[in-house]
């Protein structure tokens, strides 16, 4: 990966101080990364020079025709997709998999199974629950205490009558990596499409979907430095079959199938700056976009693994703190540690963090089954902190210092 400096400086957030002249600590990127200059650049450049609805036959128009095209081209090189027509757009992933969900109620039958999981975030389980509606049957598969997957028991869960496993790649709340090669397989042998939330997992580390072969895939830019943009990835010729809500003359095949309206096109200029601007962290030359993509997605794994390491060791060592979801040391983990400390509210530890300039959020973070599953609802639910490529070894250990003095003052 390039040097911490070349990342930093694309940013100009991290060059921004608090109230009292001190710089910030962003380690808020697991409810949003920061965003570099290329995206910004790229999105006001849009405004400037090329502002146009698409399909015209006016320079402005055919502009705009082509950033649309270019972002398919680049999200599919992102994802290792085959095609541009797997990729839509929308307005973020909640509403993707709304739509989606939506219109899979009309293909399935009243008796249909659909699995979610108690480790999701909510905008993966609550479109399912609403297919109940339909007589579709939602199962949920539960959490071990380390807030993993009980795999014995989801493996019960599925039979001839799962039509479809919505399972996240890894967990906003505590960084688990879920075992996806292996549910694919269970998938296949039952004839269940796959759908997988990778929200949380795009920012940490490669996407291949020509390896993993799910259904659907979501993520949403604004997690990996672009805009606010949600990102549906549908298998060749899949979303083709399903009866999704839209107007008469939009089209009635992917990826424009499942985009109501305008497109935010200005932002999609943006998605491809920040897919680029991801492509740039690595070093060397790969022969293809999605190579150089996945080796530095790759890179950005290894960087943040080894710091999320040093957070996890040092909040281990402090006697009132405890700390969710499996160890770092474990070679599948994003870098987001949560913890809480003991007697105090997770909202109090934020507060006291944010004093000092440390940006962390608390909460359930969407993630409501997780959270109570792990009884910490009263205390409110978990801080959260989330490393991205900008983070430093310094911030490290200036966070560390300040959950211990917050420790210090709470319990002497
Ligand atoms: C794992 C996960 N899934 C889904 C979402 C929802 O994404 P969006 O805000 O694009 O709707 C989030 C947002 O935090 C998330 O972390």
């Amino acid at each position: 990966m390039k040097d911490l400096s070349f990342c930093r400086q694309q940013f100009p957030s991290l060059q921004r101080t608090g109230e009292d002249g001190k710089p910030l600590v962003f380690l808020d990127g697991p409810g949003g990364s920061q965003v570099p200059y290329p995206v910004i650049n790229a999105i006001s450049e849009y405004y400037r020079h090329h502002n146009a609805n698409t399909h015209g036959h006016f320079i402005t128009s055919r502009e705009s025709d082509r950033i649309v095209d270019k972002a398919r081209l680049d999200v599919k090189a992102l994802l290792g997709a085959s095609e541009t027509s797997s990729v839509s757009f929308g307005q973020n992933m909640t509403t993707l998999n709304f739509m989606l969900s939506q219109a899979l109620g009309s293909y399935f039958r009243s008796g249909d199974e659909i699995i979610v999981t108690d480790l999701d975030h909510d905008s993966n389980i609550s479109p399912w629950l609403r297919l109940a509606e339909r007589g579709i049957v939602v199962r949920h598969a539960p959490i071990t205490d380390e807030a993993t997957l009980d795999l014995d028991a989801f493996k019960k869960l599925l039979s001839k009558k799962t039509r479809l496993v919505a399972i996240g790649w890894a967990s906003n709340a505590v960084g688990t990596v879920n075992p996806l090669a292996t549910i694919r397989e269970w998938t296949r042998q039952v004839g269940s499409l796959m759908l997988v939330d990778a929200v949380h997992w795009a920012p940490h580390g490669p996407i291949d979907v020509a390896d993993l072969q799910p259904d659907f895939l979501l993520c949403s830019a604004y997690k990996f430095f672009g805009p606010h943009i949600g990102i549906l990835y549908a298998a060749p010729s899949l979303l083709d079959k399903i009866p999704t809500l839209r107007v008469r003359p939009q089209l009635s095949t992917g990826p424009e199938k499942i985009e109501t309206g305008t497109l935010n096109h200005a932002a999609l200029a943006g998605v491809s700056a920040a897919i680029n601007f991801i492509a740039a962290l690595e070093t060397d030359r790969h022969q293809t976009y999605t190579d150089q993509i996945h080796h530095a997605m790759a890179a950005v794994y290894s960087y943040e693994h080894h710091l999320a390491g040093l957070l996890y060791e040092g909040l281990l060592h402090m006697p009132h703190t405890t700390l969710y979801g499996p160890p770092v040391t474990q070679s599948q983990r994003t870098p987001t540690v949560s913890f809480t400390i003991d007697g105090a509210q997770s909202s109090h530890v934020a507060q006291e963090l944010a004093k000092k300039g440390i940006l962390v959020w608390d909460g359930d973070f969407y993630a409501m089954t997780l959270i109570d599953r792990l009884g910490i609802r009263e205390q409110g639910g978990l801080v959260r902190l989330g490393l991205a490529p900008y983070t430093t070894t310094d911030e490290i250990y200036r966070t560390l210092d300040a959950i211990r003095e917050v420790e210090v003052t709470l319990h002497g």
